[in-house]
């Protein structure tokens, strides 16, 4: 584990790194910023973003919360949303699950958890929608598994539905939506390539939010 004290000489380690390969490191990330991926995550300290894509600052817009949720009513993520395709223009919108996910575990194992209630039951929602698929699955670790990839379908789809994305689209044809689940066992991140423009098409006839013409 590390030391708080740690911290601060970390980061006064990284900084120097930095600038030995590159004096004008930080000058020009005081510039601006334009990446090109909006990554939803999970909160779990396992499941970084930049770390494990190996990206640099600058490069991944990041929002986490537990269980990497996007709920229409939580103006966190709709503002970071918007920004993300109305000034940052992203060209990729990424939902990002996990295995073991403890937000999951605690969805499929109905209990009152006070604040959390009400957060995991878009995860009990998931779960309902997938009623039939679920509970086919015998094996307490693969339904686990299969949750965490239905809850990543299920999140891209309430991105889809989020009207910045919609404006976007129509303007620009972008951003694509992708699902991906981080294997925290392996450390391997695995592209669900889920199809998600034909996954849309199914019920774009309810949420789609295009001006009608007249
Ligand atoms: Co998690």
């Amino acid at each position: 584990m590390i030391n708080f004290k740690e911290l601060f000489k970390n980061n006064e380690r990284w900084v120097q790194d930095k600038l030995a390969i590159d004096p004008q490191y930080f000058k020009q990330l005081a510039e601006g910023q334009s990446p090109e991926y909006l990554y939803i995550g999970c909160s779990d300290s396992r499941v970084t973003a930049e770390e494990l894509m190996g990206a640099e600052p600058g490069e991944i817009f990041v929002h986490r919360n537990i269980a990497n949720l996007v709920v229409n009513s939580d103006s966190n993520i709709n503002a970071v949303v918007q920004y993300a395709v109305e000034f940052l223009k992203v060209k990729h919108i990424i939902v990002c699950g996990h295995y073991e996910c403890g937000g999951i575990r605690a969805a499929m194992n109905p209990s009152d958890m006070g604040q959390l209630n009400s957060w995991l039951q878009t995860l009990r929602d998931v779960y309902r929608f997938h009623k039939a698929e679920l509970d086919a699955i015998k094996e307490d670790q693969a339904r686990f598994d299969r949750l965490v990839e239905l809850n990543v379908l299920e999140q891209c789809f309430n991105i889809m539905k989020i009207d910045h994305v919609q404006r976007a689209w129509y303007n620009s044809g972008f951003p694509t939506v992708h699902g991906w689940v981080f294997d925290v066992r392996t450390g391997r991140l695995k592209d669900l390539e889920l199809d998600l423009g034909k996954e849309f098409a199914g019920i774009r006839s309810i949420y789609d939010l295009k001006p009608k013409n007249g």
